[in-house]
């Protein structure tokens, strides 16, 4: 049995017990009798939290950094190129070290569940299989949700669609797709429909990388809402990335909006990756690229954000850290009210869980005792520190702890200044 004592919730309540047992969440309260033999977090007044949830990832490529070589113009499709010419050289022993690795650094950053795309367009389902792998070994510690995601497009590539049936024979989770990266727009759309289809005639998730581009004609998202709408597919779609909704007229977006609240279709912007990627082929005025969060938002659509990519062909850096990919989506949406600040710690926990479909998730009693304490008073307090991730408990166990941050100043004409916290 472990309880946590003292901790301030999401929410805003104080001074809050939290106990668990057998993996579970059993009370919440006051100042809770401590059952004999219990062990006790003294939480100390600081953040307790649902664990961070990454709904878009790419376990695959991940800590892959210029290997074979760095992209030079930094644009998504010399990255797409380049994981190309990786790809031939993978080993399935290789690519589950660094996904462990990578998992290892999401675990201590308090991120416990992941939904990674994996690409489907090598014959040898070498990747696939791998993760399938990683996904039973981090199993005790981490969600890892796979996609079936075909890079190289599902009809453009003359193997994928064969190859995406295959992975999902073998246990991937969802089915993926990349409507953009078709050979033509008719082309796009009708990748769409086919693998709405598919989805639905199997019972599955669908998460499709859509109108990841400049281009304000890119207009799958519009595709994807229909088809889920008509296949009563509500709530079970996501779309990813929807850059193109940043360039796109007004007009336009004022009737989109709608239909994608309709459908139910979740919205997964990826912050750190589309201010990056985007507006590449700008001079200036650049374009930030990243979709509409608050607007989708205001329309009533579940946003969250991903991470993308940790040092892969695409980006150079990142660590697992879901608050830094928080602070920038903050950033690029101009999101800077205290209601809007709090959205953005809700993209990165309780939005993104339900674009993965958690069940059992959130600090209430009988969900599941998966829990981060932070070292910060509240979700935006969290947000510009990057707080600390004093305990993560998974399940009732502590997995990973983090000394307190603190410094110890020694400054010429002042007082001795030591064990200068961050609650100050
Ligand atoms: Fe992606």
């Amino acid at each position: 049995m472990l309880i946590i004592r003292n901790a301030t919730l999401v929410d805003g309540r104080t001074g809050i017990d939290v106990h668990t047992e057998s993996g579970r969440i059993t009370a919440i309260g006051v100042e809770l009798p401590v059952p004999a033999g219990a062990e006790v977090i003294e939480a100390e007044g600081w953040l307790l939290s649902p664990p961070f949830v990454d709904p878009h990832f790419h376990m695959d490529a991940t800590l892959s950094y210029g290997l074979p070589r760095v992209n030079q113009s930094g644009t998504l499709l010399e990255g797409i190129g380049l994981w190309g010419e990786l790809k031939a050289q993978l080993t399935q022993e290789v690519l589950a070290e660094r996904a462990l690795q990578y998992c290892d650094w999401a675990v201590a950053k308090g991120l416990l569940s992941i939904r990674t795309h994996v690409d489907v367009c090598d014959d040898r389902l070498l990747a696939v299989e791998a993760l399938l792998h990683v996904k039973k070994t981090v199993a005790p510690y981490l969600d890892l949700q796979l996609v079936a995601f075909p890079q190289d497009g599902v009809l453009r590539s003359r193997t994928a669609l064969h190859n995406l049936i295959r992975a999902l024979a073998l246990g991937v989770d969802v089915v993926g797709g990349i409507p953009h990266f078709e050979r033509t727009m008719a082309d796009g759309a009708e990748s769409v429909k086919l693998l709405c289809e598919l989805a639905a005639e199997r019972g599955l998730r669908v998460d499709m990388h859509c109108d990841e581009s400049d281009d304000p004609l890119s207009r799958h998202i519009e595709t994807l809402a229909f088809h889920t709408q008509r296949l009563g597919l509500h709530g079970r779609v996501t779309g990813s990335h929807l850059t193109s909704m940043h360039s796109m007229d007004n007009y336009y977006v004022s009737k989109l909006l709608p239909l994608i609240a309709e459908a139910q279709v979740h919205a997964v912007a990826n912050p750190l990756i589309n201010i990056t990627l985007q507006g590449r082929h700008d001079s200036y005025p650049k374009r930030r690229g990243m979709t509409r969060v608050p607007e989708l938002m205001a329309a009533g659509v579940n946003v969250a954000f991903g991470h993308d990519c940790v040092m892969d062909p695409w980006y150079s850096l990142g660590s697992g850290d879901m608050l830094e990919v928080a602070q920038m989506g903050l950033h690029v949406a101009q999101m800077t009210s205290q209601a809007q600040m709090r959205a953005c710690f809700d993209a990165v926990t309780v939005n993104a869980a339900k674009v993965m479909g958690l069940e059992g998730y959130g600090i209430a009693v009988g969900n599941l005792a998966d829990l981060v304490l932070l070292q910060a008073r509240d979700p935006v307090e969290a947000i510009r520190l990057r707080a600390n991730r004093l305990v993560v408990v998974r399940r009732g166990a502590i997995v990973a702890r983090t000394p307190s941050a603190t410094a110890a100043l020694s400054l010429p004409g002042r007082a001795p200044s030591v064990d200068w916290t961050l609650r100050r």
